[in-house]
């Protein structure tokens, strides 16, 4: 039989997105509904490791759910990735007496909670928590919305000046292996063309896209570029080329980065991570166990680490096609 669930951990790992408090709050919450104990652990593995964690109520989560960042702070253990490492947490756990955890991050952070499932008893559930919504067995996860709505904001800014100097704008976004946020905040903003890891449409393609439009009328652009897309070339080589080869354009790039990953998240996001963190309470009660929720068709589900980790969340590559009609 199960173990009965007393305790029960969370933590934030991996790159930081917006929503994760509200995903922290409603944790705790869930855990003080169902009068259960809740310890939160710092920095997500290495807290573990460390033995870094505070107890938490429903108090101790007040006002957070409007917040950007992660109250826990977050970060990518390398520690955690040795046996040994594994070991000094799963001892931390059994000090802290958390009969399971709930682990909120990308794949980094499932991975790790695959690994440490199948070496120590202790049930963990993944909650995917990341900007670049590059997670198999959800539709969406915590942060993408808010983070398209921040990049959408930065481009239309953007868009102001291009227009007025009559300019072409790279602009880089976030997404190392992943071009969700290029694409659609590529469409969302009307971008001339965008750039993404799934699909290398070529060099050649953007300068015949880029004369198309300024034979078209065109007198400003916007090129999005996902930073991880595969031309070869990063956004700046990018724009030296076409300057190189369109010497008409009047060329200037901008790299969004890291704020991105920041500001208060959007109710989407927010309502996600309720929904999400409630059903990964709930399902650790319910003996559950090695599993991640995830957002499909608009119901909540669980998916096993396994099937999670081997999947892939698909791009729509339709969106492209759409793109490349509207840039006409
Ligand atoms: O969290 C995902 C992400 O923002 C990626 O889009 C990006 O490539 C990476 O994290 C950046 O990581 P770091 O914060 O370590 O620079």
């Amino acid at each position: 039989m199960a173990k009965e669930i007393r305790t029960i951990g969370v933590m934030t790992s991996g790159g930081d997105a917006p929503g994760m408090n509200a995903a922290i709050r409603a944790v705790a919450r869930a855990c003080a509904y169902y009068n259960v104990k809740c310890i939160g652990f710092y920095r997500g593995y290495q807290g573990m490791i460390e033995g870094d964690y505070c107890v938490m109520n429903a108090r101790s989560v007040r006002n957070i759910i409007s917040r950007g960042g992660t109250i826990l702070k977050s970060a990518r253990s390398k520690d955690f990735r040795t046996p040994e490492g594994r070991k000094k947490a799963a001892d931390h756990l059994t000090e802290a007496g958390v009969d399971a955890m709930i682990l909120i991050g990308g794949d980094g952070t499932f991975k790790g909670g695959q690994i440490f499932s199948k070496e120590y008893e202790i049930p963990v559930i993944g909650v995917p928590g990341t900007i670049d919504n590059d997670i198999a067995g959800t539709n969406y996860t915590i942060g993408y919305d808010t983070a398209l709505n921040t990049v959408i904001d930065a481009i239309d800014k953007i868009r102001d000046t291009a227009s007025s100097h009559d300019r072409l704008f790279f602009i880089e976004v976030m997404g190392r292996d992943a071009g969700f946020i290029a694409l659609n905040s590529g469409v969302g903003a009307g971008a001339e063309e965008i750039l993404i890891p799934e699909e290398n449409l070529g060099l050649d393609r953007l300068l015949e896209s880029l004369k198309r439009s300024k034979r078209s009328g065109k007198s400003s652009s916007i090129v999005v570029v996902s930073e991880g897309d595969k031309t070869g070339k990063n956004v700046y080589q990018l724009a030296d080329y076409v300057t190189e080869n369109l010497p008409n354009y009047d060329v200037r790039v901008t790299v969004l980065g890291h704020m991105q990953r920041g500001g208060s998240p959007s109710c989407f996001d927010r309502t996600l991570a309720s929904r999400l963190c409630v059903k990964a309470v709930e399902l650790l009660l319910d003996g559950e166990k090695n599993v991640m929720v995830g957002l499909i068709n608009n119901k909540v589900t669980s998916t096993s680490f396994d099937k999670g980790l081997s999947g892939t969340h698909e791009i729509n590559k339709e969106l492209l096609r759409i793109s490349d009609i509207l840039s006409t």
